[in-house]
């Protein structure tokens, strides 16, 4: 009795975290760009884009490692990603989304991967000059999402606060101004999330969207939204791209990285290289 006790004692004190990381989508606005390759493997001054959100969840302590993929170069993922980690502790699962259906789908399409864990969502172009681990692993149930004041609000998910800084509305790319926060692609969520998005409508423009999961835990005021101090990019235009290299060159944050990644990319170059001196 005493063993069964202690064993469900230590699965409810440890909360386990799964990452998801989304590179799906078409990104028609980098056209033809991602003609040839998908966005999130286009480069980031000296490595790929998603090297960037994995190494945010990989730092956060997460070792389980869902990449959604679209269909057209779900290989090139594989060939990248597939198999750098043997040799780590980190375990990466991907799964082809072969209709973009929105943000929330994710959580469909990732299920029996989550299982019954909590999960930490990354959008695949957005890069975090903060260290937002200690955001990640303090979290307990609910939802979190990170806010950043910006100056084009209309582009994305945006969140009206109160006079306390209490969440208050949450719109996505609202037409009429109603808060220069915009909500950034990492969101937390605890298990009910898989729940929520199978409940959510899809929108006018037939997506499951990720501002109807933050409203759905806004209602039951289990929604805590963290703010982001540092720079936030995402890399979804041509000048947007050129920018994320510049800041990330300038700011080093391509020397920030796990130590497990840096290795992986390390004895991928090499393997590479040694590839092309036998093709000599
Ligand atoms: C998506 C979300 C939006 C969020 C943005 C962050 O928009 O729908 O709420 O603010 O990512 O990058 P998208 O870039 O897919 O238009």
């Amino acid at each position: 009795m005493k063993s069964v006790l202690s064993s469900v004692v230590c699965r409810l004190s440890s909360v386990y975290m799964k990452g998801i990381i989304l590179a799906g989508g078409t990104a028609t606005r980098l056209f033809p760009l991602t003609a040839t390759t998908s966005k999130q493997l286009l480069p980031i001054y000296d490595r790929q884009m998603i090297f960037y959100p994995l190494n945010l969840l990989v730092k956060a302590g997460i070792k389980e490692i869902l990449v959604i993929v679209a269909p057209d170069f779900s290989g090139q993922y594989l060939n990248l990603l597939g198999s750098i980690f043997e040799r780590t502790d980190i375990r990466l699962e991907f799964k082809v989304q072969t209709v973009p259906r929105g943000l929330a789908d994710a959580f469909i399409v990732g299920e029996d991967f989550i299982d019954d864990d909590n999960v930490t969502m990354i959008l695949g172009d957005n890069i975090f000059e903060d260290d937002l681990s200690r955001e990640i692993k303090s979290f307990k149930s609910g939802s979190k999402v990170f806010a950043k004041k910006v100056q084009d609000p209309e582009r994305f998910g945006v969140v009206k606060f109160d006079d306390n800084m209490k969440a208050e509305i949450i719109e996505e790319k609202p037409k009429k101004w109603i808060s220069d926060y915009a909500l950034t692609g990492l969101y937390v969520y605890d298990n009910r999330v898989i729940q929520a998005s199978k409940e959510v409508k899809p929108s006018d423009r037939g997506e499951i969207e990720i501002t109807e999961l933050h409203n759905w835990y806004l209602d039951k005021d289990e929604l805590e939204v963290a703010m982001v101090e540092g720079v936030w990019l995402d890399a979804g235009t041509f000048d947007a791209l050129l920018d994320a290299g510049n800041i990330v060159k300038e700011k080093k944050l391509n020397e920030n990285f796990d130590p497990r990644i840096n290795q992986a990319i390390h004895e991928f170059n090499k393997e590479l290289k040694a590839l092309a001196k036998k093709r000599l």
